[in-house]
Formats: C-alpha cells, sequence, structure tokens
C-alpha cells in the first residue's frame, strides 16, 4: 500500500486539483464585444431599449422561455429577486408558509421571509436535495408553496415532491440558481413546477456577475412577478385589451429588481458557454463515478437522475463525521481539493443552521413573519438542530467541485486518490 501524501507520502497528483468558477473565466471578446455594444449604443434601461427595437434583456428571456420550455420568462436584477418575484408570483405571502430545505444558499430562506411567508425547514434526504417525506410532515393548513432548490447541480426528486405538492395543492417554485442548465427525466429544472428561478451571480454555471430569471407557464403568475419586480410595471404596457377591459384585476405596489442591458448581453453573450462548460463536467464526472462505485466503504450521493446531473459537484459519504474529516485532510493532501460540507467550526451560509435572521432570535419582530399577526400556524421560531438527519448528511459528506477544465485524467486521478486513502484509512 502506497504510503499517504499526508503521512510524507508522493501525492497521487503533483499539483492541486482545484476547480474555479465556470462562466465568468471563460469571458473573452465576446463578453467584451456585448457589453461594448450596449455602451456604443447608449441605451442601458431595458424599457428605453425595447421601445427602441431591440432589448438583450427581452433577447435573454426569450432564450430561456425557448431552453427550458416555458411560455413566460422575466429576467431580473438577481437570483435572490427572482425568488422573491416567483414568490409574489405564487401569491405566497403574509400569513402562509413555505417549505424549504435544510440545505440551501441563505437567500432562499431571506426570499420567503421578504414576501412575507413564514420558511419552514424540511430535512434533505441522500440527494442532498429536499426530501419529499418530510416535505409531506411539514404541511399544515398554512402551507402555501414549496421551494425545492437543485442544490450543486443535483436534481431534486421532482416526481415525489410533485406528488406530494399536487396532492395538497401547493405552488412549486423550483430554485435553479445552482443548477442552470440541468434535466430531469428529459425536463429542464425550472419547468418543472410552477416558476423557475435562475441566477447569473458569480458563482453560477453562467454569469453576469449578478442577475437572475424567473421562467413560468402561468400568465398570472408571470404577471405577478412582473409587477413585483418593477413598481412602475403597469405604466411600460397599454391599460386594456382589446375589447376594451382592463388587463389586470389586481395591482401590487412592486419594488425594483429589473436588469440592466449591460447584465443581460453579459448573459447572451455566456449563453453558449452554459452548453459545453456542462458536457465537459458532466464527462468528468460521469468517469470519476464510474471509478468510485467500486470503492468499499464510501457511499456516493444518490443522483435522482444522473443524465441531467450538471456534473459540477462529486459527492460522497463517509460512515460519520470524523472519519470524513479526516478523509478529506489526507484527500486534499494527494492533491485534491475538496471538504466536507458541513463542519462545525465553519459557518456555512448554505445550512439553515447558520442562517443568523432565524437562529438568533435578534431578527426584529416587525420583519420575522412567524411573528406577524397574520399568521396563525405554529412556526415560533427555529433552532439550529431542528433537522438533525440533514446535519448528518452534510457532516459525512465530501464535496470535490468540478469545472470545465478537468481532464478526464484528472477524473482517474480522484477515483485514484479516494481509493488510495480508503485503503488507507477504513
Ligand atoms: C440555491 C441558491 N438560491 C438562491 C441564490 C441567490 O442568487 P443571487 O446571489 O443571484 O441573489 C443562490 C446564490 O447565490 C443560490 O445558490
Amino acid at each position: 500500500m502506497s504510503k499517504l501524501a499526508i503521512e510524507g507520502g508522493k501525492p497521487v497528483r503533483d499539483e492541486l486539483l482545484h476547480a474555479g468558477f465556470h462562466g465568468s473565466s471563460e469571458i473573452d471578446q465576446k463578453e467584451i464585444d456585448a457589453v461594448m455594444q450596449v455602451l456604443q449604443g447608449k441605451t442601458l434601461f431595458r424599457f428605453l431599449a425595447e421601445s427602441a427595437g431591440h432589448s438583450w434583456a427581452k433577447e435573454v428571456e426569450d432564450w430561456y422561455c425557448e431552453q427550458v420550455g416555458c411560455a413566460y420568462g422575466l429576467a431580473v436584477s438577481s437570483g435572490t429577486n427572482a425568488l422573491i418575484s416567483a414568490l409574489y408570483g405564487v401569491d405566497a405571502g403574509p400569513g402562509d408558509e413555505v417549505i424549504i430545505p435544510a440545505y440551501t444558499y441563505v437567500a432562499t430562506a431571506a426570499a420567503v421571509i421578504a414576501a412575507g411567508a413564514v420558511p419552514v425547514i424540511a430535512e434533505v434526504d441522500a440527494s442532498l436535495n429536499l426530501d419529499p417525506d418530510d416535505l409531506e410532515s411539514k404541511i399544515t393548513p398554512h402551507t402555501r408553496a414549496v421551494v425545492p432548490v437543485h442544490m450543486r447541480g443535483v436534481p431534486a426528486r421532482m416526481n415525489e415532491i410533485m406528488a406530494v405538492a399536487n396532492k395538497y395543492e401547493l405552488l412549486v417554485v423550483e430554485d435553479v440558481a445552482q443548477s442552470n442548465g440541468g434535466v430531469y427525466q428529459g425536463q429542464p429544472l425550472g419547468s418543472l413546477g410552477h416558476v423557475g428561478c435562475f441566477s447569473f451571480q458569480q458563482y453560477k454555471v453562467i454569469t453576469a456577475g449578478e442577475g437572475g430569471m424567473v421562467v413560468t407557464d402561468d400568465r398570472k403568475v408571470y404577471d405577478r412577478a412582473r409587477m413585483q419586480h418593477d413598481a412602475a410595471a403597469r405604466f411600460w404596457e397599454a391599460g386594456d385589451d382589446d375589447e376594451g377591459n382592463p388587463l389586470y384585476d389586481f395591482v401590487l405596489s412592486g419594488e425594483n429588481y429589473r436588469i440592466s442591458e449591460l447584465a443581460a448581453a453579459l448573459v447572451w453573450a455566456q449563453r453558449e458557454r452554459l452548453g459545453p462548460i456542462l458536457e465537459r463536467c458532466r464527462a468528468v464526472k460521469r468517469r470519476a463515478v464510474e471509478g468510485l462505485a467500486g470503492i468499499e466503504g464510501i457511499t456516493l450521493q444518490d443522483v435522482p437522475d444522473p443524465e441531467g446531473d450538471c456534473g459540477i459537484t462529486l459527492t460522497f459519504f463517509l460512515a460519520n463525521p470524523e472519519l470524513a474529516k479526516q478523509f478529506s485532510g489526507a484527500l486534499r493532501a494527494e492533491n485534491i481539493h475538496c471538504g466536507t460540507v458541513h463542519d462545525k467550526q465553519i459557518p456555512d451560509r448554505h445550512i439553515y443552521s447558520y442562517w443568523p435572521y432565524m437562529m438568533s432570535g435578534l431578527a426584529d419582530d416587525r420583519r420575522a413573519p412567524w411573528k406577524s399577526p397574520w399568521y396563525h400556524g405554529d412556526v415560533k421560531g427555529y433552532s439550529p438542530d431542528q433537522c438533525p438527519r440533514s446535519l448528518d448528511y452534510l457532516s459525512r459528506a465530501i464535496m470535490i467541485f468540478i469545472d470545465q477544465t478537468f481532464t478526464l485524467q484528472d477524473a482517474d486521478l480522484i477515483v485514484e486518490a479516494v481509493d488510495k486513502v480508503a485503503r488507507a484509512l477504513l
């Protein structure tokens, strides 16, 4: 057995294998030209651009509708604002509960609160996404919506989630921020629920630095989301339909989550990169998963639809948190960058127990929907240990990030390193 690098042996890889950014690391003349074109045109405001005959925001919306197969798209200024708009879209607000998974970026919970609803945290399962059984157990007469989040490129168990949602007539807002381009059983993520939300922030597969997208087939959801995303939404359109009837029987005051033409032009330029980036990541992950499958003592993450997985992370579980920590340390010494997901010493904004406005008790009563007079449910507050199964999975998980520069040889080296460490430690 070869000596572990952590004990002074030769590492499996000569240099550290460490994933970088996806879309932003590919930026080249295409993005520069797109932005320059907007600057030279001097029209930065999307509605001005639209009325002048061409808007990048509109192009991006149309492209997303085509990609995802939805009737309506709304480009916004961030993924968080996409979620808030979508929650307004499905009318989840004061008095309502919205179920979210224990493992998601802090903004998913913040969006629910911004919409005025009460976040209810449900466990994740071995897919590290929302557990459909726990989802069902968390439903109350106050539940209006559920937000399945497709974390780290891996699709959530959408068949089971949709079955529960349909049984209880819940509205489904998919959070696709981390899984742009992912697919579940042949259907693009974002098109399986009632409304889908994307982010173009820099850590995402394609990016404009900031930005987001809402997609839906439901005209009313779209209209409500659009009004929320722009306080002046009603001013940009004709007030009546062809017969002179008012277009809407509702009105929202809205805020301003509009995307700028500069960000939209960047997304437009990046769109062509999405497919090739995912193709390369998927090939690397497929190869690594094949190799890891035979290694005793590790359990691969349960991926509900491996074909649709974006391939941007590779995750496996060890028997207990101590072993996982020891294992990831040894793997890093072999020059394979990785880490455990939940480590009590390191606050992670993707794990519910660290969301400060819910866990600290410091939330201003007027801004804590669970304390609102509109709310008559049972949520009185939150506790860091309320989802023990999720914390258990996350503390036993080792995650390796993958980017498009990884080669199949890198995949083989990951397998070799995991095998080496497993033989020594397990
Ligand atoms: C799962 C998830 N949801 C929502 C968001 C919010 O997106 P943004 O940062 O664009 O507001 C992010 C990422 O940042 C995310 O990872």
